[in-house]
């Protein structure tokens, strides 16, 4: 009788799982997907030449240079650096007063060597790019390794940087419940188009540039997206030389190779 009895109740499930899962197939087969704000309005970020692109690409070093004024004198009112040490700027061409003085301009919590006890002071050139204290809506990430963590990082950012605008009057049309939040600013190249950071690159002449490029919002894009390519991967050349040379040295073990199996073949074929 259990027998029986636990034979229908399975018996019974497998019947209700099997309809369940003709039903749901059936309606995943026949349902349109109901198309979404991000899928249809969501951009690919446009493309970008930075002289660090390719496998020879190399730094320039007056660019990276202006980025790095751009991120101090923009970014770095809400996003921080800390990966960077300031003695690290050494590598953008930077002297070690001038690495010193930027130094300085920061406060960081240092321990006393004395007494153990911690105190703000003016940062030195070993220490690290100091946290950023940000008290407005949403969460400025640490822009270290941005261009690393972002899908076409670098091409990202500056999309990002430029890409702002009023939310298209098709959007609302069609769907009127994404209409930009308070608060929110509607940017196509950010994932769910809309995002908690004012359009920080707005006016030509925002940064001033010392070498006599022009500080256009554009250009002032690109070259902070310049500078985070190399916070991100500073030994970025080094790899690319690495690499040059080991392709020279296989192509010259091959060339070897070759010419060594030449020669013990033509022994063997000589008699
Ligand atoms: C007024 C503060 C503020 C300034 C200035 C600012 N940001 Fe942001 N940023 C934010 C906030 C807040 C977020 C988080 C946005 C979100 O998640 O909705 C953010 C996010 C980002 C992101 C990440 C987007 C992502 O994919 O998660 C990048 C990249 C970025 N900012 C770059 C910059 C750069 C470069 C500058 C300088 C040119 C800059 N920001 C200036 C506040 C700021």
């Amino acid at each position: 009788m259990i027998r029986i009895l636990s034979l229908l109740v399975g018996a019974f499930f497998t019947v209700v799982l099997a309809w369940s899962f003709g039903v749901g197939a059936y309606t995943a087969a026949t349902e349109p997907h109901a198309p979404t704000a991000e899928k249809v309005f969501h951009l690919k970020p446009k493309e970008l030449d930075l002289p660090s692109n390719g496998p020879f690409g190399k730094f320039d070093r007056q660019q990276l240079q202006r980025g790095f004024k751009v991120y101090e004198e923009v970014c770095a009112a809400c996003h921080s650096i800390k990966h960077v040490a300031f003695r690290d700027l050494a590598a953008l061409g930077y002297n070690e007063a001038e690495i010193k003085a930027i130094a300085a301009k920061s406060t960081v919590a240092g321990k006393d060597p004395l007494t153990g006890e911690v105190k703000d002071r003016p940062g030195l050139p070993s220490d690290y790019f100091p946290p950023v204290v940000y008290a407005g809506l949403g969460h400025p990430p640490d822009l270290s390794l941005i261009t690393k963590a972002r899908h076409d990082g670098p091409a990202y950012v500056y999309s990002l940087l430029t890409g702002y605008q009023e939310q298209p009057a098709e959007l609302l049309k069609r769907f009127p419940e994404a209409k930009t939040g308070d608060g929110l600013h509607y940017n196509p190249y950010f994932a769910n188009l809309n995002l908690a950071m004012p359009a920080p690159i707005v006016s030509d002449g925002q940064v001033t540039y010392s070498d006599g490029t022009k500080a256009t919002v554009d250009q002032m894009s690109k070259d902070v997206s310049a500078f985070l390519v190399w916070t991100a991967e500073p030994k970025l050349e080094n790899r690319h030389q690495t690499g040059f040379w080991w392709i020279g040295f296989l192509i010259f073990a091959t060339v070897l190779g070759y010419m060594a199996y030449r020669n013990v073949w033509a022994e063997k074929k000589g008699h």
